[in-house]
């Protein structure tokens, strides 16, 4: 097993294949910073007394990721670098022959946009080649298709409308910071809004509708935005029968007034400016100058709340079956079993569970594919043992968007 990428989500991702021996039994953990991976390496010998080791590489550069891949030969690459690199690291699986696993789709560094079209257009290269590539093992993208998937086996005819609920009840007791890679993070909330209606996605401004959602349990009620997110794309592909689907995730009155500010002033931007002689993009010096995402579990208190709510024709013949599939998730417990907040672990343990799929056999398929392409059932029952245990309920009694 290779892990490409040593933030708050690869940590996550090596303390969990370092936890499951007998899958993965010999695991190297390479990132632009080889310091962080030593790092990430002394916590998971200090919690788990096993060793894992460690390599630097530019997963920018293919020919510096096939030499790597040549040299430690993995039979699976868990990519949780940043979207720029996709296309390289499944350039360099090709070349040496590696099963390929990511948690966020492609996306140019210079265009705030991403969508599937460049990873599907590997499908026959994979095919060919006799290996298997899952796209968006991480919660979403990731479990939230794997829970639309099994509801879809299990509950319902036909799927009709779709909305996943991402509500972070956490606090992290900074003014302002993101939960995982503020480049990325920052990039897909400014965007404009788009959700699918009747067959085509209609865009809207961004944060321009919300609702008011009450988590199961004692997680307390979230202001909800909708906004537009990559699952929708595949989802509406692999379900054609859904009318309509929706994003929705929670957001602050505080992280939303920043985040105003930020934009009005030009930190936001993705274009070069010249700055004391020297260029540089706003969006990467504001991460630079943010809070690092890995560094904030130790504070984060409170739990995450996502799930899936589907209504549509029951598979007994009832025409409005509604039900809602959702997990919730800790921060200080995740951060006492591996060190990271619940953002970082509902990443990273999905990630874990798909290569481990793969790895078993159950879903190696050559090709390309989104993660609910694959049978949902086995990768269900892994999240309840895993550490994300899912409930469901009827969505009414949380006031379903
Ligand atoms: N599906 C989901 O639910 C979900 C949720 C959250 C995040 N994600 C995705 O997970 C990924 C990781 O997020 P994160 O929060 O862990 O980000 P992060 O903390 O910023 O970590 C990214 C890591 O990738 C490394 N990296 C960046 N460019 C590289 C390059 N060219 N070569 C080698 N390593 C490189 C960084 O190295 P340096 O340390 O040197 O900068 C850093 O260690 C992102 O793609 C994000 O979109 C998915």
């Amino acid at each position: 097993m290779l892990i490409i990428g040593a933030g708050g989500v690869g940590s996550v991702v090596a303390h969990k294949c370092a936890a499951v021996s007998e899958v993965f039994d010999r695991i190297t953990l390479a990132s632009r910073t080889k310091s962080k991976c030593d790092a990430i390496a002394a916590s998971v010998r200090e919690r788990l007394g096993r060793t894992i080791e460690t390599a630097r590489v530019d997963a920018d550069e293919t020919a510096e990721l096939v030499a790597l891949f040549r040299d430690l030969r993995p039979d699976i690459v868990i990519n949780v670098a940043l979207p720029y690199q996709d296309l390289t690291i499944m350039d360099a699986c090709l070349a040496a022959g590696v099963h390929y696993v990511d948690t966020a789709n492609y996306e140019p560094r210079d265009t705030a946009h991403f969508e599937y079209s460049w990873q599907w257009a590997y499908r026959d290269r994979f095919r060919t080649a006799g290996l298997t590539a899952l796209l968006g093992s991480g919660f979403d993208p990731g479990v939230t298709n794997v829970f639309t998937a099994w509801l879809a086996r299990h509950h319902f005819e036909a799927i009709e409308q779709l909305d996943i609920v991402d509500v972070n009840g956490g606090d992290h007791g900074k003014a302002f910071a993101t939960n995982f890679n503020p480049e990325i993070n920052i990039r897909e909330v400014t965007a404009a809004c788009r959700h699918w209606e009747d067959g085509a996605f209609v865009e809207t401004p961004a944060m321009s509708r919300h609702a008011r959602f009450h988590c199961p349990g004692n997680i307390g009620s979230y202001e909800i935005y909708r906004m537009y997110h990559e699952e929708l794309e595949s989802l509406v592909q692999t379900f054609p029968l859904i009318r309509r689907a929706q994003f929705w995730m929670s957001f602050s009155e505080s992280y939303l007034t920043h985040l105003r500010v930020l934009q009005n002033v030009g930190m936001t931007g993705i274009q070069p400016v010249v700055h004391n002689g020297v260029e540089i993009v706003p969006l990467q010096f504001l991460k630079t100058v943010l809070p690092e995402p890995s560094g904030l579990g130790a504070d984060t208190t409170g739990q995450t709340c996502i799930g899936v709510i589907a209504r549509g024709r029951s598979r007994t013949g009832g025409t409005d079956r509604r039900v809602y599939v959702y997990n919730i998730c800790d921060h200080a417990e995740a951060y006492r079993e591996v060190g990271s907040q619940a953002v970082s672990y509902t990443t990273g343990v999905p990630a874990m569970i798909g290569a481990k799929q793969i790895a078993t056999g159950v879903w190696r398929r050559p090709g390309v594919w989104n993660i609910e392409e694959m049978d949902p059932d086995p990768f269900m029952a892994d999240l309840n043992t895993y550490g994300l245990p899912w409930q469901i309920q009827d969505p009414a009694e949380v006031g379903a968007p």
